[in-house]
């Protein structure tokens, strides 16, 4: 089987979809791997690196995409690069497939199989392929370093010579893939961590990482089926944001991680509870891509707004190329054992539910949790 990677071109993208790494794996097991000359350069993997894990190096794409059977991307394959991709390869990337009709319609309308890592269902046998977690956990880890980087003091308590100095405080709202790992970052940090979120199930891997639980009054278990948090009612939503203004005024740090997917970032810190914090406070926003949780974010900025500094960056894990394209390349090779079949030759396998659950377009059409529309 051939695969391709071209570089990504997205701005202030850094991350290259496969690692020399992974090349070695694929090589051994007999693929040809192509790589776009420079494509790994920003994440720190020279052109020679992947040479000499035994890809070729294409400097156009009609070389790179020349018989390719499966193109392996980070984000959105580019106008130029759907024109070059033949009909009935598979390309598969995080293409957030479920708001981004145009695209799809590109994809299907050229023919090809293509794959939406961020639509990998969770299911055990699929965790090796799980990008959201791959990636959010980087995301979490980052979000901390940012907020200790950012207050004028330390995390853990200090005892000096001249005097104690007391931990700082940090709140995490959105205890999940992110959260979990901010709060475990944080208290490596020496930091006192409190943390929050509206699945009851959260509590219990909240306190096992050493972090303590918000209880809010009157709270409803927000918990699907498939373990992700429902929308709360607008009345429910104002009771949180007034209980949760009193524990975000006593933190030195706010990490903000809740996400409802397919929707917009629920609003947890208002402008209200911002002036309510201490001058020199910070707010870190990993909602931002989805609108952001607290009031005052600026999607892709940090702002300082009552003293209080706030950070909502985009493409968190892209701050840390090298370790965030190392994970998303074992993602990636772990659907590529799924699309071959015992001879090594590509096979899409619509009765396996991973690939079934991430296959967007096929044979010219939308297909799966895509094709109504939906
Ligand atoms: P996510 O990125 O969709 O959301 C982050 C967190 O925000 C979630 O914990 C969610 O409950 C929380 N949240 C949403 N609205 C909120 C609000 N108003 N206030 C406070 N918190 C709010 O979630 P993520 O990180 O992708 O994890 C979702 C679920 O998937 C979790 O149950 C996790 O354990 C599960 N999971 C399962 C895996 C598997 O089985 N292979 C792998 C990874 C995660």
């Amino acid at each position: 089987m051939k695969i391709s990677v071209p570089a990504e071109t997205a701005e202030n993208e850094t991350r290259v979809a496969i690692v020399p790494e992974t090349v070695q794996r694929l090589a051994r097991d007999g693929h040809a791997v192509a790589v776009g000359a420079g494509a790994g350069a920003s994440a720190g993997f020279s052109d020679a690196d992947y040479s000499d894990a035994g890809a070729t190096i294409a400097n156009d794409l009609a070389d790179l995409f020349s018989g390719v059977n499966v193109v392996l991307k980070v984000n959105d394959p580019t106008a130029e690069e759907i024109a070059a991709l033949p009909a009935n390869a598979v390309v598969a990337g995080q293409f957030r497939a479920l708001t981004n009709g145009e695209l799809l319609g590109q994809l299907a309308g050229a023919g090809v199989t293509t794959v939406s890592m961020e639509l990998i269902p969770r299911i055990a046998r699929a965790q090796r392929l799980d990008v959201l977690s791959s990636q959010a956990s980087l995301a979490g880890y980052k979000s901390v370093l940012i907020g200790a980087n950012s207050i004028g003091r330390f995390f853990p308590l200090m005892m000096t010579a001249a005097g104690t100095i007391p931990p700082s405080n940090v709140l995490i709202l959105g205890a999940g893939v992110a959260g979990l790992q901010a709060i475990a970052t944080a208290k490596r940090l020496g930091a006192i961590v409190h943390a929050y979120d509206v699945r009851a199930a959260v509590r219990e891997q909240v306190e096992s990482l050493g972090g303590k639980f918000v209880e809010l009054e009157e709270e409803e278990n927000l918990e699907t089926e498939g373990g992700y948090a429902k929308e709360q009612t607008d009345d429910a939503q104002q009771r949180q944001r007034a209980q949760l203004g009193e524990h975000v005024a006593d933190a030195d740090v706010v990490i903000t991680t809740a996400q409802i997917p397919g929707k917009p970032a629920p609003l947890l810190v208002t402008a209200d509870a911002v002036q309510k914090m201490r001058t020199g406070s910070v707010i870190v926003d990993l909602a931002g891509e989805t609108g952001g949780n607290c009031e005052l974010s600026e999607p892709g900025k940090t702002i300082t707004a009552h003293g209080v500094e706030i950070h909502a960056p985009l493409n968190v894990p892209a701050l840390m190329p090298a370790e965030a394209s190392v994970l998303y390349s074992r993602n990636l090779a772990g659907l590529l054992e799924l699309l071959v079949d015992d001879e090594g030759n590509l096979k899409v396998d619509f009765e396996d539910e991973v690939i079934a659950g991430a296959t967007v377009t096929h044979g010219g059409s939308l297909v799966g949790q895509v094709a109504n529309g939906a």
